[in-house]
């Protein structure tokens, strides 16, 4: 099992530069890296492509991220940013997959694999998101998903690759809706990922890999899920926006 624990900000379309900067003075300011650092909890965050520039300049130790990164390394792909683009400021860890990609921008798991694989080819690290949407989970649907979206994510994935990959097990339904999964949910979800990954590679690989849970993750319930043997950390939306908020999820890890 991975030693450290995760917390991740997804800001999705929020946050301008100044607020960017703002959030990250405040964090300075509150200590966040050190109390982070000697819970052996790794802090990210992902702004807007727009801020990303001034997030790294500010970032102080956290680790800044970008929400989605194109495959190819140019060409006509209106509104699309290339790893390059993210190279040459220095950014190497990005967020692929997101539910709202998948929804809103008809992103498949064969989109987020040629991603995934271009991404590692650069070195970054990965979240790659999975889960499944309301009406998938009603149908008694869950396993079937996640086991597609994982096993298509990581094909052509080496093994010694997986250890710059991180899973983020997200239920659509739960994702701003205040309907957070239950912790059993969680672990046995999460669980159920590590046995995939198990299969299609090994058990050491499996148990190095981080398994993180999003979806309505606030202060409050955050402990309950990071104390499941199978969740190694949150990936949060609403609840990382403001300092003080992130704050107390990693006061509560
Ligand atoms: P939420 O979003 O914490 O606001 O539910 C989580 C996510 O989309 O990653």
């Amino acid at each position: 099992m991975s030693k450290e624990k995760y917390l991740i900000g997804n800001w999705k379309m929020n946050h301008t530069q100044k607020e960017t900067k703002q959030f990250l003075e405040d964090v300075a300011s509150l200590n966040l890296v050190e109390n982070a650092k000697e819970k052996d909890v790794v802090l990210a965050v992902a702004p807007s492509y727009l801020s990303l520039q001034v997030a790294k300049k500010n970032a102080h130790g956290i680790i800044i991220a970008s929400q989605d990164a194109h495959h190819k390394d140019h060409g006509a792909y209106t509104s699309s940013v290339s790893i390059p683009m993210l190279q040459e400021i220095k950014i190497d860890w990005s967020i692929i997959g997101h539910s709202e990609r998948r929804g809103y921008e008809g992103e498949t798991s064969e989109i987020c694999n040629q991603k995934i694989v271009a991404l590692l080819a650069n070195k970054f690290h990965i979240v790659y998101c999975v889960g499944e949407t309301e009406k998938e989970y009603e149908a008694g649907k869950t396993k079937n998903i996640i086991k597609k979206q994982v096993t298509v994510g990581l094909s052509n994935v080496a093994k010694e690759d997986v250890k710059n990959i991180i899973i983020a097990y997200e239920p659509v339904w739960s994702i701003g809706t205040g309907k957070n999964a239950s912790k059993e949910i969680a672990e046995d979800i999460c669980s159920f990922i590590r046995g995939i990954v198990e299969k299609l590679y090994d058990k050491e690989t499996a148990d190095n890999l981080a398994i993180l849970y999003g979806g309505s993750v606030k202060p409050e319930n955050i402990h309950d899920y990071l104390l499941q043997e199978n969740v190694d950390g949150a990936l949060v939306g609403g609840a990382s926006l403001k300092a003080d908020s992130f704050k107390s999820l990693l006061d509560n890890i």
